[in-house]
């Protein structure tokens, strides 16, 4: 059985029909003091149960952990933790003394309702080694091709070196087209400066790619170096949080089309990661 997270409903639908396993009946509500109130139906006693729940935000982490435990409660046999999209997984470090390492936080957590967990191209591989059970990342980056149009002498580029092994992934599904990357300076979260190295995009299709698009600073600041090169510039990644005005500003600096996969339930979620996800169950 499948076990829904609130904001991450379609992807949870499209993973038990690609599974042929039921999507389970989970009713939230709230308490007068607002916290969560929820209900899962219909778990048999050892039944094989997959928590399938984005943390996208702190609510969505209370939730997920809800649900782990309504699974226990209902005496299932096992509890699998698909997180597609996993919060707090790029503070992997404690970057200031004072600073907590927040993902190995969250990750322990969700270690306790779980045997094991599956996630989605984190930001780096290694926060699986964060949890106290089995973890795995599943590499969704070459769905990311399937939404592109025709394009002509395509460049496949990262906003920083991070990312250039996830263009040459789209890269390599697209079949053809160089790749490159940016180099990236973060200041702030929302304050980066991206420099150019010395590649050519006229009359070229470029294709940004990186694992996230939060705030949409890292995003603006590389097409805005394109802006004006005589490129077309299409934005794909993986999860597409787009917090705030992320969307629109990406829009107005002129990007032909904005896309990302389903392990965020955004309007650009074109692409479902649910067969990829499907695949390691
Ligand atoms: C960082 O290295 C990541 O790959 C992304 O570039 C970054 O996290 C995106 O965040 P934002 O959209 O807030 O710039």
């Amino acid at each position: 059985m499948i076990l829904p997270g609130s904001a991450t409903q379609a992807l949870a639908a499209a993973l038990a029909a690609e599974t042929g396993r039921d999507l389970a009946d989970v009713t939230v509500g709230r308490f007068a003091d607002g916290e969560r109130q929820l209900r899962v139906d219909g778990i048999e006693r050892g039944e094989d149960v997959v928590v399938v729940a984005s943390t996208v935000t702190d609510g969505a982490h209370v939730e997920l952990l809800q649900l782990q435990d309504a699974a226990r409660e209902a005496g299932a046999g096992s509890v699998t933790t698909v997180l597609p999209y996993m919060g707090y997984a790029r503070q992997d470090q404690a970057f200031e003394p004072g600073e907590p390492v927040s993902a190995r936080a969250v990750a322990r957590a969700i270690s306790t309702g779980t045997d094991r967990v599956v996630t989605v191209n984190p930001h780096e591989r290694a926060v699986c080694d964060l949890f106290d059970v089995p973890a795995e990342a599943v590499d969704a980056a070459g769905l990311l091709a399937d939404p592109l149009p025709a394009l002509s002498t395509p460049l496949f580029l990262a906003p920083d070196a991070g990312a250039r092994d996830l263009a040459r992934t789209v890269r390599d599904a697209h079949g053809t087209g160089e790749v490159d990357n940016f180099e990236k300076t973060r200041h702030t979260d929302t304050d980066v400066d991206v420099e150019a190295g010395a590649v050519t995009v006229a009359d070229r299709d470029v294709v940004l790619v990186d694992d996230i698009v939060a705030t949409g600073s890292t995003m603006s600041e590389a097409v805005a170096i394109l802006d004006g090169r005589g490129a077309r510039v299409y934005v794909t990644c993986v999860h597409p949080v787009l917090a705030g005005d992320a969307y629109t500003r990406l829009r107005r600096a002129g990007v032909e089309a904005i896309h990302g996969t389903d392990t965020v339930e955004r309007p650009v979620s074109r692409v479902s990661v649910a067969p990829a996800i499907a695949a390691v169950l």
